[in-house]
């Protein structure tokens, strides 16, 4: 086995180096390797002094990720910090690249702590539902007080360098290669001891003691971050370094741990946290196959969708040429992404001189021949097939060899599109997601004929205009929508039965959805809506409810016109119940002679997340999706499904499946057809077993 850990000499300056590659994860070798190679600093007689630094990209990264959840083999981190910080040397931590979590709390027990200019320090765990179990949150408010402490571990985000060195947490930044400057640093050390350590450091956090910084921090995350628990137990971990003696602290850190660990919110999050990077793996488009290089781009429509596609490309810095039929869409397009960039730079979150070169990369036109040398043509035309297949057969004339030919239907059959081109095998489905250069959401949607290359290049592209690709089959609303018809569903029938609107997006809200499904259908447009229900049952197929028929006649469309299945105030996006509404539930209630009941908001919610449970699992049984886990992906980056319960297929491993199947049952016998419950869902409950063990199988 190669040294994960390993000690040289520089002169008087002994160098541990972590060698662990991708990131210097904290694996149970790189902790034995860690106390060992300390070992041998403190036994060298030529060391007077020890840098620790991380060989490759970065120094320590944080936690081996692929141990969790299973006990940890010694030595315990806490025990190889305390190695480090009761060491007879002085200990100089030498960053570069990120210390994180774990990184960052081994940087905390050595002496003292040098970066380059470009390092990034945080604690990140809380975004993993846990906190900093290795003297972070114990450690940390010693050198910065409490409150720059509570903002660090509460948030987890990185923070550069010199912003950390002016905070205290660094002593000094260094020029050149980490190492060499750390060496210096050490070299100039006054080596008489004892040298310094962070845990005896009093005077700042006592000063925090009885503050009332602590409460106001849990009013404020009572907001910022409604319904997670560890955010909370971070602000319990911090008050504990201000108020225990260090040692009690680190126990009580290690309490609040165990109990974020024991948490089904974390086991919530590392899901997702593996999730994410799952959605890359497609079994037969392996890493390597070579994309198609797209330097430049293309978007048809400038409305809605397209506008918000183009500037995508434009913030990554891809020339887009822009579409239109007319002058005035055309114009009225600009005018909205140029507004929009605006808005950015007042918030100041952009320079004025950065939103003109974005402008400038964005070419309008209304000649089709102009596309003729774009690398991927998006489109995002009306949602008409027929508008659609003339736009792809005049494309097919002018697009250049090799071009990806991707549309942005929501709805359409991707292969009924392609088939009016003479290259099947280069077009491709581009879900975006509304409003697209805010949306994180990309559904790469595969044809039948999609060529491999392809795939590739539309996934890698949209993960370089800063989307979360997934890769989905072309159905009837591919997945994201699809789940989203029985939900819809279930929030019409919940109105129609007895409960309102408000409440029902109520109890989906305080259960964590962003959205309630009518403030939601409200912001996609009731007009959308009505169209797709019309499509549908002209099709023959499950169409939603009437009511919506009875917005739409009443030119209720939604926040667009002020008013839909709520009301708005002029320039309000705020929901307010409406008497109309109402009136109009109760008129459709008498007409089809449904007497209203008194719906749970347990029920709502049930009924709502178990029908887009049956409806993944029958995506997904169909190869629709090649994962459970990317319907969660698909799910907590375009529908607001709060990431702490880890997306609507994990939520259900979590309650168990046969659970789950139980009350689809339930519901199938009250409410009928709708509820038939999916095979695969059937199968995994018999067996006891899981949609992540499904996923493990594959
Ligand atoms: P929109 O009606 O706002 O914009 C469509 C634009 O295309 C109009 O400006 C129109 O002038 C232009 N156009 C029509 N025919 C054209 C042609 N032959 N050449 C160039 N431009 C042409 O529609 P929206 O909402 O932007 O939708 C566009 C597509 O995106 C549709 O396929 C829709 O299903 C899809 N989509 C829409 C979402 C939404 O929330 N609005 C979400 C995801 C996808």
């Amino acid at each position: 086995m190669t040294q994960v850990v390993q000690y040289s000499r520089r002169g008087a300056v002994g160098v541990i180096l972590v060698e662990n590659p991708p990131v210097n994860a904290l694996s149970q070798a790189v902790r034995q390797g860690l106390l060992d190679a300390l070992r041998q600093g403190l036994e060298d007689d030529g060391a007077r002094a020890l840098v620790l630094a991380g060989g490759g990209r970065t120094f320590i990264a944080g936690a081996d990720i692929a141990e969790f959840g299973r006990p940890l083999a010694p030595p315990d981190l806490n025990d190889v910090i305390a190695a480090f910080e009761g060491a007879a040397k002085p200990v100089v931590a030498a960053i570069h690249g990120t210390a994180l979590g774990g990184g960052l709390e081994v940087a905390l027990g050595c002496h003292y702590r040098v970066a380059v200019a470009k390092a990034m320090v945080g604690l990140p765990e809380v975004k993993l539902g846990i906190l900093p179990g290795a003297g972070g949150t114990q450690r940390l408010p010693r050198l910065v007080g409490a409150h720059v402490a509570l903002t660090m571990i509460t948030s987890g985000e990185f923070v550069p360098a010199p912003k950390a060195h002016e905070l205290g947490i660094l002593d000094a930044i260094v020029e050149g290669d980490p190492v060499d400057g750390a060496v210096r640093f050490a070299e100039a050390l006054d080596l008489a001891g004892p040298y310094p350590r962070v845990r005896d450091r009093a005077e700042r956090i006592a000063a925090d003691r009885g503050s009332a910084v602590f409460d106001e921090k849990r009013r404020a995350l009572e907001k910022t971050a409604r319904g997670l628990f560890a955010p909370q137990r971070c602000v319990d971990a911090v008050q504990a370094a201000a108020e225990l003696p260090f040692e009690e602290g680190l126990k009580r850190e290690r309490e609040l741990f165990g109990q974020c660990m024991a948490h089904p919110q974390s086991a919530a999050l590392i899901h997702v946290f593996f999730a994410e990077r799952a959605i890359g793996k497609i079994p037969d488009v392996p890493a390597d196959t070579p994309a198609r290089p797209v330097a430049t781009a293309a978007v048809l429509g400038a409305g809605t969708m397209g506008g918000g596609i183009a500037m995508n490309f434009a913030n990554a810095g891809i020339p887009v040429t822009l579409l239109e039929t007319s002058q005035e869409a055309l114009d009225r397009g600009l005018a909205t992404i140029a507004r929009n960039y605006a808005g950015t730079v007042a918030k100041g979150r952009l320079t004025q001189a950065e939103m003109d070169r974005r402008l400038s990369l964005i070419t309008p036109t209304l000649d089709m021949a102009a596309l003729a040398g774009a690398d991927m043509v998006v489109e995002a035309v009306f949602e008409d097939m027929a508008v659609k297949q003339d736009v792809f057969r005049r494309l097919d004339t002018v697009a250049k060899p090799g071009a990806v030919l991707a549309t942005n239907t929501s709805t359409l059959d991707i292969d009924a599109i392609a088939a009016v081109t003479s290259r099947p095998a280069d077009v491709i489905g581009m879900h975006f997601f509304s409003p697209a250069n805010v949306m994180k959401l990309l559904e790469v949607v595969r044809g039948s004929a999609t060529a491999r290359d392809v795939i590739a290049t539309a996934m890698q592209t949209g993960r370089k205009i800063g989307k979360v690709s997934v890769l989905v089959g072309n159905c009837d609303g591919f997945v994201g929508n699809r789940m989203l018809m029985p939900y819809s569903r279930q929030a019409e029938l919940l109105v129609e039965e007895g409960a309102w609107p408000e409440q029902v997006d109520k109890a989906l809200q305080d259960w964590g959805m962003a959205m309630g499904p009518f403030a939601m259908g409200d912001l996609a447009g009731v007009d959308v809506t009505w169209r797709i229900r019309q499509r549908r049952l002209a099709e023959g197929k499950a169409a939603g409810s009437p009511l919506t028929d009875r917005l739409y006649l009443m030119d209720r469309y939604g926040q667009k016109t002020g008013a839909g299945w709520f009301r708005y105030e002029a320039g309000s996006r705020t929901p307010l119940p409406d008497d109309v509404v109402k009136r109009m539930i109760e008129n459709h209630r008498e007409t089809h002679q449904i007497q209203p009941r008194a719906i749970s908001d347990e029920e709502i919610v049930k009924r709502m997340i178990y029908a887009l449970v049956n409806e993944g699992a029958k995506a997904l049984e169909e190869g629709m999706a090649l994962r459970a886990s990317d319907i969660d992906v698909i799910y907590l980056y375009g529908y607001g499904f709060p990431a702490w319960r880890g997306g609507p297929m994990h939520y259900a491993d979590s309650v168990g499946l046969p659970t789950v199947l139980a009350d689809i049952r339930d519901f199938q016998q009250r409410f009928g057809g709708d509820w038939t419950p999916a095979p695969l869902l059937e199968r995994l409950a018999a067996e006891g077993s899981s949609f992540a063990a499904h996923d493990r199988r594959r």
